[in-house]
């Protein structure tokens, strides 16, 4: 189904089932333990083997030889396969850095060998005793220090341009040019990486921990250099992926290795502290942003440069995407600069672009509005924008930025704060108010899905959507439900099997909207089947409700319209062009409340509240679990969250969840969330949008500005550690 016209009425509009605040339907298998993840697939009878990483030492340079010969005669070895013994493996597409091979080291705990054992324990001993003889060479680890070396992340392409900024900027009557800073940040989902592979003949079966079930089978089959068609890969539950589990990873590549060679399947976890270097991280960014406005609080200019770095061959962390998209002025410009470095891999990490490039712009305005003596939500009010910026025949789909703003302050009572800084204290505590916009942009991502109707009366759903946690199940479910007219329990969700039709996967807050709108297409497509079963020209006057088919008087089970044999149907959601001449962007607000000891600098964060515009919310009890989350990740990279670079060895030095600090239930005490209610019908014939990363952009800058608030001290470098308080 082509989606290139504006949704109409349609079954889901229903909202029997779309729209209810059902509980995961899957909470059941995961609260009793029978939801089965990557490393506890287990075959009574099968004897499984274990294998164990060995990371590469140095962060640039080359090996000169692995000696295997100890590890290999430790108790309990069965194989060891080696980088420089396995040729040179290919590189899949999604991937920078090489998974596994070559003698040329791209950056520290890349993977250089794998030991096989009966045990992990015995793989682990087994790991220690590889030798490897190798020459370390300088490498760039500074961002900070490389960027001047910087250069466009595409040679050729030009800096976002509307107007004239220079021009404009420099006779504004009121000006604001500062720079900020974000540091490398790592994913730090709860279930590192895991794969279980097995070779049948030169076919290749793969259980892992996948957001993108698609991406992974093709760049696996790449990198092993066989044939697509011969792999298989299982992904059906998730323990968190955060954008860590987008592309293929070492642990699925040295399972294959390793069960060629063992002749037994094998299974690899990532160990904890190998997540951090191994794999890839959110890279840091330097961040200057520079506005003039009229008296009036009207912004005339506006320019947002960003800085980050990259592997050879990587890419530019995306920070400027809201500001040439969030709010109104006539002369602007944004620009992007890549700095080459020798640290692990740098790439997408919840909510890429924005949630850094949030961190910066929105501390930004605050400081800005209060150059202007406006109030903070006042003054993002006055600068709304209805169409995008850059090119204003462009309209947004639909945007109720200014409605979160509004609903917000009221809820969260903005009016009580006091506009000077350091003028509320309790005690030892002094208390602060601070508000940042939310800001992410809508993809959409073609998306099958295959429903079956058997003769019960059952509806299945097949597709290699994945569920990160974030209810996938449960909406696709919902969406079956709808448009079949059957009860939720009458549907059956199988996701995650690269055997079922292609989905959107999940990533970049497309999965939710993107898949369901497959589903919607094969669910019409199963409509049509039973009306040429029943002898209809087509489904158009046909009513699917209660488990039964319609049409006038007529009525019947769905179960005997399906018939012994049962339908099925297939199709696949594209979408057209009104991602081109519509803006889709989702749209929030989010306000918070600090408290910050006087003596030590301690932050404690007291009150959150997130109003969304995401277009319609298909469960609204999902959908504000995404959220909280998000928001306690926005937590996390104002406060907490950094990974410290080792600037003369190049790696991650802090690779644990001891020394990576992301928030605890301690740490959280009160979250809010408010949806708006709204449709929006350029976006799929769901009329829903993406979520959950909408409820991180912003959040860490609006604590950022809370903290200045409650203390007048504006930290422009993040996290906000209580050494930059005192
Ligand atoms: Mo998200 S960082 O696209 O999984």
């Amino acid at each position: 189904m082509k989606f290139d016209t504006p949704a109409t009425t349609n079954p889901i509009d229903q909202l029997k089932a779309v729209g209810q605040p059902i509980h995961r339907i899957d909470g059941p298998l995961k609260t009793t333990g029978k939801a089965v993840y990557a490393y506890e697939w287990h075959d009574h009878g099968t004897r499984y083997a274990y294998g164990y990483i060995v990371g590469s030492p140095i962060a640039k340079g080359r090996i000169r030889s692995i000696d295997a010969t100890a590890a290999k005669s430790a108790p309990g070895v069965i194989a060891v396969v080696t980088s420089d013994g396995t040729g040179e493996l290919k590189k899949g597409k999604y991937n920078t850095a090489k998974l596994f091979g070559g003698t040329e080291i791209q950056h520290y705990h890349q993977a250089i060998a794998v030991v096989v054992a009966e045990s992990f324990e015995q793989a682990r001993a087994a790991a220690a005793l590889v030798k490897i003889d190798y020459a370390e060479e300088k490498g760039v680890f500074d961002l900070a220090a490389a960027k001047d070396t910087a250069v466009k992340p595409k040679e050729g392409e030009p800096d976002s341009a509307a107007g004239d900024f220079d021009a404009a900027f420099d006779t504004a009557a009121v000006k604001f040019d500062q720079t900020y800073t974000t540091p490398d940040q790592s994913h730090a989902m709860m279930e590192p990486h895991a794969s279980i592979a097995a070779w049948n003949g030169d076919e290749l079966t793969v259980w892992t921990s996948s957001q993108m079930v698609d991406w992974w089978r093709t760049d696996l089959a790449t990198t092993l250099g066989i044939d697509k068609e011969k792999v298989h890969i299982m992904s059906p539950f998730i323990g968190g992926g955060f954008g860590c589990k987008l592309f293929l990873r070492a642990d699925a590549v040295l399972a294959a290795l390793g069960a060629r060679e063992a002749k037994r399947p094998v299974k690899v976890a990532l160990p904890r502290p190998f997540l951090m270097n191994n794999t890839t991280h959110r890279p840091a960014t330097i961040q200057r942003i520079r506005i003039g406005a009229g008296r009036d609080g009207k912004i005339t200019a506006i320019a947002h440069e960003s800085w980050s770095g990259d592997l050879p061959g990587g890419g530019v962390e995306v920070a400027v995407q809201q500001t040439r998209l969030l709010y109104a002025g006539a002369n602007r410009m944004t620009a992007m600069r890549l700095a080459t470095l020798d640290l692990p891999e740098g790439n997408a990490m919840r909510a890429p672009g924005e949630a850094p490039g949030m961190m910066a712009l929105e501390i930004a305005i605050d400081e800005m509005a209060e150059r202007l003596d406006l109030d903070p939500v006042g003054f993002r009010i006055l600068n709304d924008t209805q169409v995008d910026p850059e090119n204003p025949e462009r309209p947004f789909s639909h945007r109720d930025l200014v409605g979160c703003l509004r609903t917000g302050a009221e809820r969260f009572g903005w009016e009580g704060r006091i506009r000077q800084p350091a003028s509320r204290r309790e005690g030892n505590w002094l208390i602060g108010m601070g508000v940042a916009a939310a800001f992410r942009n809508n993809l959409v991502v073609a998306s099958g899905a295959r429903v079956r109707l058997d003769r019960e009366g059952i509806v299945t759903v097949e597709t290699d959507m994945t569920d990160i946690g974030t209810g996938s199940y449960t909406i696709i479910a919902q969406t079956a439900a709808e448009m079949l007219g059957v009860p939720i329990d009458k549907v059956a969700v199988s996701l995650g099997d690269s055997r079922f039709p292609v989905s959107s996967g999940s990533g970049g807050q497309f999965g939710g909207n993107s898949s369901t709108a497959g589903v919607y297409a094969a669910c019409v497509k199963l409509r049509e089947a039973v009306a040429q079963k029943l002898g209809f020209n087509n489904a158009d006057n046909l009513v699917f409700a209660d488990g039964e088919v319609r049409s006038g008087d007529r009525r019947m089970p769905l179960s005997q319209a399906a018939g012994d044999e049962g339908l099925v149907a297939e199709d696949r959601i594209e979408f057209g062009k009104l991602t081109e001449t519509h803006q889709q962007s989702t749209f929030g607000a989010h306000f918070v409340e600090v408290a910050v000891d006087v003596a030590t600098g301690e932050t404690r964060v007291r009150r959150m509240l997130a109003v969304c515009a995401a277009g319609r919310i298909l469960n609204p009890i999902t959908a504000r679990s995404q959220v909280i989350g998000a928001m306690t990740m926005g937590v996390g990279a104002a406060l907490s969250e950094e990974l410290v670079v080792d600037k003369e060895r190049g790696f991650f030095v802090n690779h644990d969840l001891a020394s990576y600090e992301v928030p605890v239930n301690a740490d959280i005490p009160h979250q809010e969330v408010i949806f708006l209610d709204e449709t929006d019908p350029m976006s799929s014939p769901m009329k829903a949008k993406g979520i959950a990363e909408l409820g991180l952009c912003g959040v860490a800058a609006a604590v950022a500005n809370a903290i200045y608030n409650a203390t007048g001290i504006r930290v422009r470098d993040y996290p906000i550690t209580l050494d930059k308080l005192v």
